[in-house]
């Protein structure tokens, strides 16, 4: 399958969104820092792949995408994209170079009750998800809908596909165990403010495998639209 992409300035590195979502929330990224930012199946202007249903099918069409494009290269994920771009190192460490989690986790347990939501009450659930998303100092209106305008396009089930995957990803004792070790540089940039993915889990990170930690301030799980400035100078310094 071929993903939908948006690339305006070439470079191996390989932006996957989060629950819900597309592309877009990779804009100031996608322009200031460089390279591709993918719609996975089913989101965006991508082609639905009905045999997804976990963390590890999205990512075979993530390694896919980088073989045929890049050959080797960074990958960035958002929240569920964190957990995506961590299974494409473990499927294909020959094709990663080094990881950026932004607002992710080795482990991503969802609240049941925005589980049940998703699938029993789509509509009132997409338009109370976005409360949890942004920090309340956040007011860029447009850009708030463009999000809730992904998630709804994505749909019901696309949506309890996506949180439901996250909700099964655990790979935190595995990590701790040492039974999964990554070697390559880790990045993993969170909001001070995030609920859904506290900096908590980004710690995890750097206590357990060494990564690079970065808490940026007055920010919540949509960091990389909420704070494009810091975020970007933060990729810039880790990539370059
Ligand atoms: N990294 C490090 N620690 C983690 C972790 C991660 N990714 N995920 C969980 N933990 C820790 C928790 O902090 C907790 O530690 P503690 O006992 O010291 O407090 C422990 O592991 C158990 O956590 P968890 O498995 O999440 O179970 P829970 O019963 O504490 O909570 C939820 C379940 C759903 C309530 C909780 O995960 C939550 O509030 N999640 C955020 C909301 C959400 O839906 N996020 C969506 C993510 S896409």
């Amino acid at each position: 399958m071929t993903l939908s992409y948006l690339v305006k300035k070439e470079a191996p590195y390989v932006y996957i969104h989060g629950s819900g979502c597309s592309k877009n929330i990779w804009i100031h990224q996608i322009s200031e820092v460089g390279g591709y930012g993918i719609d996975l199946p089913g989101h965006g202007g991508s082609p639905d792949d009905e045999n997804i249903s976990s963390v590890e099918d999205y990512a075979k069409h993530v390694v896919d995408f980088i073989k045929t494009k890049i050959g080797k290269g960074y990958v960035i994920g958002h929240s569920l994209g964190g957990a995506v771009a961590q299974m494409t190192y473990l499927l294909s460490r020959d094709c990663v170079k080094g990881i950026v989690l932004v607002g992710s986790g080795a482990r991503l347990r969802v609240l049941p009750e925005i589980l049940w939501g998703f699938k029993n009450n789509f509509l009132s659930t997409a338009h109370k998800s976005i409360d949890f998303l942004f920090y309340k100092g956040f007011n860029e209106k447009e850009v708030i809908k463009g999000i809730l305008d992904d998630i709804l396009d994505c749909g019901s089930e696309i949506c309890f596909r996506d949180f439901n995957a996250c909700d099964k990803f655990d790979l935190l004792e595995k990590y701790k165990n040492k039974e999964i070790e990554i070697n390559v540089p880790m990045l993993c940039i969170v909001g001070n403010k995030d609920v859904l993915t506290p900096p908590k889990y980004a710690r995890f990170f750097g206590d357990v495998l060494g990564a690079k930690v970065e808490i940026i301030k007055d920010a919540g799980h949509m960091v990389m639209l909420e704070k494009p400035k810091e975020v970007n100078r933060v990729l810039i310094d880790f990539l370059t």
